[in-house]
């Protein structure tokens, strides 16, 4: 079974937590574009979708899903997304995309955060791969040289802007042992909006697909 196959299955199990009459918050990527391809078939039995980037709300529409604005919504039950990286304890990297921003005010609001990933994003430790780092544009320099005082290396993605008109530092070699405390401190930085580390607001559940099946880590299990 290929790494496409993986995504698919656990995107399927997904639909499982999809809560009836009720919207669905859906993130951004390739395992998510999975995700939105298999929703479809549920798409009378909910009123619609939050979406995490305009790439997500795009296939949403293209399916027939109605693309809900987070401010219309008083409740958001689950929200579907996949990650970077992801530990037993479902802290996670997130933004390779650029959504991160976005990702993490929705998976805020929901109830139930369901992280979508095959094996091979599950981590011991967070930190390989680059964390992003969402930055106003004209802070740019001087989020950079704070970087690197944390003991970072970032890298300026070139050719990139995110659906907010920000700018994003991949930032590669700082410890990040503890998730929480770094995911507040870079917070910190003037001119930083978001940064990639969901350890505050962690998955809720993760659904791995390993080439046995689909492993569900966290949270009960549905049924
Ligand atoms: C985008 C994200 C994605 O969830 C993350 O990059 C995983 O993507 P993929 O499913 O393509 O591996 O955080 O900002």
């Amino acid at each position: 079974m290929n790494q496409d196959e993986l995504k698919q299955r656990v995107a399927a199990e997904a639909l499982r937590y999809v809560v009836k009459d009720a919207p669905v918050g859906v993130g951004s990527g390739s395992t998510v574009n999975f995700f939105i391809d298999a929703l479809a078939a549920l798409k009378h039995a909910i009123p619609g979708a939050v979406a995490a980037s305009e790439a997500s709300a795009a296939r949403l529409r293209q399916h027939g899903i109605p693309v809900l604005e987070l401010n219309d919504v008083d409740e958001l039950p689950v929200y579907v997304d996949g990650a970077d990286e992801i530990t037993e304890h479902l802290a996670m990297i997130k933004g390779g995309g650029g959504a991160l921003t976005r990702e993490k005010i929705i998976a805020a609001v929901a109830k139930r955060f369901v992280c979508i990933a095959d094996a091979s994003k599950l981590v011991p430790v967070l930190g390989r791969f680059p964390l992003p780092v969402e930055v106003i544009p004209m802070a740019r320099s001087y989020v950079g040289r704070e970087l690197r005082k944390l003991g970072g290396q970032p890298a300026l993605r070139t050719g990139f802007r995110t659906d907010n008109g920000n700018l994003i530092l991949d930032c590669s070699g700082m410890s990040l042992l503890d998730p929480v405390k770094t995911e507040s401190e870079l917070n910190q930085i003037a001119g930083v909006v978001t940064n990639g580390i969901f350890a505050r607001r962690p998955a809720d559940v993760l659904l791995l697909g390993e080439k046995t099946g689909v492993r569900t880590l966290g949270g009960a299990k549905l049924r």
